[in-house]
């Protein structure tokens, strides 16, 4: 794969990095384009990267003109302790007091998850227009089987190349999401994954190790957007 790596000592090292970097992207996207359109990761690993934000990045970013979306959401109540969209309200938006106009997160709350995929490609559309999403930013995690947002090995979702946000039932706690297809996805001007810690190791020798084009095996592989593709990692990730 054709990602630019950045290896740090530690969690907090590559989240330190990574919000560094997030910076100096906002500002240029903000300068030229008078918005950051910023896609969030869920799961435990950009934690960190979150508070560093709130903490540190109050006046280095201009909140005001960040919008914030999500890669992929479980489908639950955004007051789950499982929901993504609680992990950055509870580590990032309540304390910056992000303004609510700006947040965006994924619905949970349609009976029919389908309702809620087509609900939130409504929100990208009026945000967007009809070319469809162009994040400045987006964060994404790997899972140990190089899963991605919540694009897992075999999913049917893979082959989506029309829709932009699609139900999926998953292999993972809880089952039902709701994800960014690939096109949406590959459309980012760049891309982050963030992985930390020994156990994404053998994901990592894997993904590293594979073509240019990647494989339908591992998800996160598919990752190609038209803009840069970083992986911050720390030394226990390190193949
Ligand atoms: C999710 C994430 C998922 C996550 C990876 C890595 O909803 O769980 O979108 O893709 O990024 O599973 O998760 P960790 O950061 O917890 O290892």
């Amino acid at each position: 794969m054709n990602w630019q790596t950045s290896l740090w000592e530690d969690r907090e090292g590559l989240s330190r990095a990574a919000a560094a970097e997030l910076a100096r992207i906002a500002k240029a996207a903000v300068a030229s384009r008078g918005r950051f359109d910023l896609g969030l990761a869920g799961g435990h690993t950009p934690q960190g990267m979150y508070e560093i934000l709130a903490a540190e990045y109050r006046d280095k970013i201009d909140w005001s003109r960040t919008h914030l979306f999500w890669g992929d959401e479980r489908y639950v109540s955004g007051e789950d302790s499982l929901s993504n969209y609680r992990m950055a309200r509870e580590s990032l938006i309540d304390p910056l007091g992000i303004p609510p106009e700006n947040v965006h997160p994924l619905p949970t709350t349609f009976a029919d998850p389908g309702d809620a995929a087509r609900e939130y490609e409504q929100t990208l559309r009026a945000h967007f227009g009809m070319e469809g999403p162009r994040f400045d930013l987006l964060l994404l995690g790997i899972g140990p089987e190089g899963h991605t947002a919540s694009l897992f090995p075999g999913s049917p979702a893979l082959a989506e190349n029309e829709r932009w946000v699609v139900p999926v039932r998953v292999q993972a706690q809880p089952p039902l999401r709701l994800t960014l297809t690939l096109p949406a996805i590959n459309a980012a001007r760049a891309v982050f994954f963030l992985a930390a810690g020994a156990d994404k190791r053998p994901i990592l020798s894997k993904l590293l190790n594979l073509g240019p084009d990647g494989s339908a095996e591992y998800p996160a592989s598919l990752v190609r957007p038209q803009g840069s593709v970083t992986l911050f990692l720390d030394r226990a990730a390190r193949p």
